[in-house]
Formats: C-alpha cells, structure tokens, sequence
C-alpha cells in the first residue's frame, strides 16, 4: 500500500518513546474554527493590537469582551476533528506523550487528551483582573458588556495570552521539558511564526528529536524539517496514527 510517509518517520516513530505534537490554529481548522492568517484569517478582518492586548482591553472593555463572547459562542458550538482524535488515540502509543498547543479552543482536552499545555491560555476560562478570582463562561456570558467579579467587583477578562504578555510560566517549563526529551516532535497547523512559542520544535530538533511537519502549506520550518508532510491534519494524522499502531505492534511482538 502506499504511504505520504518516509520509512526514516515511520521508523522514529515506531522506535520512540517520547513524542511531542506542537499545535497550531491549522490543528481546528476542519472543525470550524478559522485560523488567523491567510486571506481568511482573524488577523485579515480584525486588528490585533485592538483586540488582544491589554493595552485595547484596558481602552475599550466592551469592545474586546464583544469579540471574545462572540468567539466562546462559536468555539462552544464546535466538536474536535479527526486529527484531533487520532492525536487521542496516539497518545496510548508511547509511553510518554505530549500536546504544546498554542490554541485556546480546548479541543484536544475535549476530544480526550490529557496531556496539554496551553502556551496561550484557554477561552473556556476566564478570572478578576483584580483578585484573580476564576470565573466559568456561563458566568460570564450570562451578564451583558462587561462581566465583573462576583467576589470584588472587578472586572474579568478571558484567561487568555494577548500581545506582549508572558506566556504561563509553568506550561512553558513543562512545554521545554517535552520538547528537550522528545524523540520526535510533530509540528501540526502553524505557521511558526509566533515567538517564543515558535522556539520550541526547533529546541526539540536541536536535542536530538526527529521533527517533522504536517500542513498544507510551506512555513519557515519547513526548512528545518527533518520530514514535511503536505496535507490537513484532520486526514494525515488518522494515516499516520494506524500506520505507526500497526508498526509498533509488530516490533513488539518480534
Ligand atoms: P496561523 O493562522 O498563523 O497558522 C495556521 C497554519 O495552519 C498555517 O500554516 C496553515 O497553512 C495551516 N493550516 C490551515 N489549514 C490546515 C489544516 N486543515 N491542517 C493543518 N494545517 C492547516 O496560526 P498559528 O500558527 O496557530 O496567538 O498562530 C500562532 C499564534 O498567532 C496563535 O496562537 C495566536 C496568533 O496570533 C495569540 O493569540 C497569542
């Protein structure tokens, strides 16, 4: 049968113990939910630095949590896509496995994985910029502008990283520790362009990992790939899935 994949990936990945996905917007792309460049992109129709930072948030409140309810509606009423689900079905493969997500749309941990760091934060969740009290979506979407806090009065804003924040500091040391100990990373639906996010499969590659490419497209780490893997993740990664299950499962037993 034929395969989009080399016999050097099969083989990193049928030999390896730790495997790191990195993910990207591209990752929820065939679930819905657009990604941010590109002629259909967020950032083609809306301003950045008018959206997410805090610098906006703090000018225009009502403005910024508009976007955002409108964004958690959206992101409610999709589902995680077959990429996301082999991704699933992958982790029962190795012995340790990891997602690095710079998305905030919880899909991975909705279709059941459970090793996730967040590099961006989550939408599902929200706290006080005063107290730092959390505060549930429903609790905030059930109020009209600008939520509060129910504990200080404070407002809220959602949890997540907006332009020139730090990204959360123990999902980051977490993220660099998987990546260093990765035998192969996968780089799936990003462009790769947002630092230091962006730092990570190249320090993964630099520790000795295999690290290859799944997007439709060219990106600039493309050129660093070990193996770049043309096509959307919601139809490469269930291929790959059953073709390392099926390898794994043979050396096992020889
Ligand atoms: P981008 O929008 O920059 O890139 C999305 C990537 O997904 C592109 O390289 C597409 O070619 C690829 N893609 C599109 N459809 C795909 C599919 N079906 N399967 C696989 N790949 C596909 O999104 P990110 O790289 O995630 O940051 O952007 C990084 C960060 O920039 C985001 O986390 C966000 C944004 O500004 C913050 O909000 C802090």
């Amino acid at each position: 049968m034929s395969t989009p994949f080399s016999t050097r990936l099969l083989s990193a990945l049928t030999a390896a113990r730790c495997v790191v996905a990195f993910t990207g917007a591209g990752m929820s792309a065939e679930s819905g939910v657009p990604t941010f460049r590109g002629t259909d992109g967020i950032w083609s129709k809306f301003k950045a630095e008018e959206l997410a930072s805090m610098s906006a948030f703090m000018k225009n409140p009502a403005l910024v949590w508009e976007w955002y309810a409108e964004r958690k509606r959206v992101i409610s009423g999709i589902h995680p896509n077959a990429g996301h689900l082999a991704l699933v079905r992958m982790q029962g493969l190795f012995p340790d496995f990891a997602i690095v997500t710079q998305n905030i749309d919880n899909l991975h941990q909705r279709a059941g994985s459970t090793m996730v760091y967040e590099l961006h934060g989550n939408i599902e969740r929200n706290y006080c910029i005063k107290c730092g009290a959390p505060a549930s979506n429903d609790e905030v979407l059930a109020q009209h502008g600008v939520p509060t806090c129910a504990r200080c009065g404070g407002t809220i804003r959602p949890d997540v990283v907006w332009f020139g924040e730090m990204l959360p500091e123990d999902d980051w040391r977490h993220s660099e520790r998987a990546m260093s100990r990765a035998d192969v990373c996968l780089s799936i639906g990003t462009s790769g362009i947002v630092y230091p996010a962006a730092s990570l499969p190249l320090l993964a590659k630099q520790q000795g990992a295999f690290l290859a490419e799944v997007n439709p497209e060219r990106t600039p780490l493309s050129d660093v790939a070990d193996e770049v893997i043309t096509g959307p993740s919601g139809v490469i990664l269930p291929a790959l899935f059953d073709q390392v299950a099926a390898s794994r499962s043979h050396s096992l037993q020889y």
